[in-house]
């Protein structure tokens, strides 16, 4: 907790009024009314300082329409957990083979005016195959509260990203070593210190044969103090790039606001958020991928009921309903309420499994009151 006592000593006034802070609280829209979540998982979830929100898909004709109509459910998400598409620091985006570059565009034309969250767009099948062929999740922030500074956009050649909150989102598409570093200088744009900041990436690789390289390169250039990694499989929008990175790193939330990263097995902690490794599963229920995400979590003091948001890629999406039965038997009955969550069809480096489970937890609330 270190970024909460820095705001105490340094900011104590405007933390006094600032809102209550918040570990994991449901949010519903008109569509996903309250007990929604009893049976499927949360549509949106709020969490210091950010609302992660579950996949959106619709059906239209254009990929225009179809980029209107998830921003709209977006919207409705990020409203009701008193945010905006304005606030959106991060969306994962999946496109129909050959078409990536089509959908960001269509994308960033739906998205207001001089907006834009980093945005990772990849050539992936959906929860339901190619039936649903655009998918969209998104992650927004809140009003900044106190010190913090307000929602950044940041550009660098070869990397984007967003700083909200104390968290950087980035978004890179190249090869590797272009990638991060790119990412360094971003971070360093956002006040970090580097790659030493990086906190948690997924890696999208065009071919899987790259996989250990990509592993390496960044076990290797972040120099003994690498981000947790999850790495898939997915076609890019570039004919000439190998990877695609997206990525979450922690800079300052405010003048002397900056949480320190701690590194344990498979989990990076930022103070108010523990970032889990892919977990693989050799179930198709996955229900042995959230066992073992349950020990990583107690080794940071957490358990499954803290789990705010998790990305599922499952090698084969024909075993999707397999994967909704063991999420509801290990989150919505044993630990509710369930996260937020997205699937995509996805191969992993390890050729035996059927999901990776990417999952974020979040560290209880910070009683201010208390504190001071
Ligand atoms: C497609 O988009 C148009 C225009 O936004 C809308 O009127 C129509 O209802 C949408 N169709 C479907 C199937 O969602
Ligand atoms: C999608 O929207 C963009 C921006 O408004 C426009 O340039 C493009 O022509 C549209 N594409 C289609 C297929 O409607
Ligand atoms: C990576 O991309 C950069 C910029 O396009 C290029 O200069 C460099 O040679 C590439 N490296 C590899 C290993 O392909
Ligand atoms: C799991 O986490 C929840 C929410 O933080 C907490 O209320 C509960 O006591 C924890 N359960 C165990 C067994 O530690
Ligand atoms: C998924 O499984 C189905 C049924 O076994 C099979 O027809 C299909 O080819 C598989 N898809 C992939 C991407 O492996
Ligand atoms: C998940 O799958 C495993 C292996 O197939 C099975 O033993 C277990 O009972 C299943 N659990 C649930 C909750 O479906
Ligand atoms: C994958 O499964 C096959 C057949 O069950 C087995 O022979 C092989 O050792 C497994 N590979 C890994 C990496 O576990």
């Amino acid at each position: 907790m270190n970024y909460v006592l820095l705001c105490v000593s340094l900011a104590a006034h405007s933390i006094l009024h600032a809102a209550s802070d918040v570990q994991k609280q449901v949010v519903n829209t008109a569509w996903w009314p309250p007990g929604t979540e009893k049976k499927e998982e949360s549509v949106g979830i709020i969490s210091h300082g950010f609302v992660f929100m579950t996949g959106m898909m619709e059906l239209n004709a254009t990929f225009n329409a179809t980029a209107q109509a998830e921003l709209s459910d977006i919207r409705d998400i990020a409203k009701a957990g008193g945010s905006s598409l304005e606030n959106l620091v991060d969306c994962l985006v999946n496109a129909p083979s050959g078409s990536a570059a089509k959908v960001r565009a269509a994308f960033l034309a739906a998205l207001p005016d001089n907006v834009q969250p980093a945005l990772t767009v990849v050539e992936l099948n959906g929860e339901y195959g190619s039936y649903f062929p655009v998918s969209a999740t998104c992650v927004a922030s809140l009003p900044p509260t106190g010190a913090e500074y307000p929602r950044k956009e940041l550009h660098v050649q070869g990397a984007r990203g967003v700083a909200a909150g104390g968290l950087l989102h980035i978004e890179t598409l190249g090869n590797i070593s272009e990638s991060l570093g790119a990412m360094g200088t971003l971070i360093r744009t956002a006040g970090g210190r580097g790659l030493a900041d990086l906190a948690d990436c997924t890696a999208f690789v065009r071919d899987i044969e790259d996989a250990r390289m990509v592993r390496q390169a960044i076990h290797e250039t972040c120099e003994g103090a690498p981000p947790v990694l999850t790495l898939v499989r997915a076609g890019l929008e570039d004919a000439h790039s190998t990877v695609a990175l997206r990525c979450v790193a922690s800079v300052p939330a405010g003048p002397g606001m900056h949480e320190k990263l701690e590194r344990r097995y498979d989990t990076v902690e930022t103070g108010r958020f523990a970032f889990v490794s892919g977990q693989y599963a050799r179930a198709s229920n996955a229900t042995d991928a959230f066992a073992s995400l349950g020990a990583q979590l107690a080794h940071v003091g957490l358990n499954l009921s803290d789990v705010v948001n998790c990305l599922f890629f499952m090698k084969n999406a024909s075993k999707v309903d397999d994967l909704f039965s063991g999420f509801y038997e290990v989150f919505n009955k044993e630990h509710p309420p369930p996260p937020a969550r997205n699937e995509l069809e996805a191969a992993s480096d390890c050729s035996n499994c059927t999901v990776v489970a990417k999952c974020i937890a979040a560290f209880p609330a910070v009683k201010v009151g208390v504190m001071i």
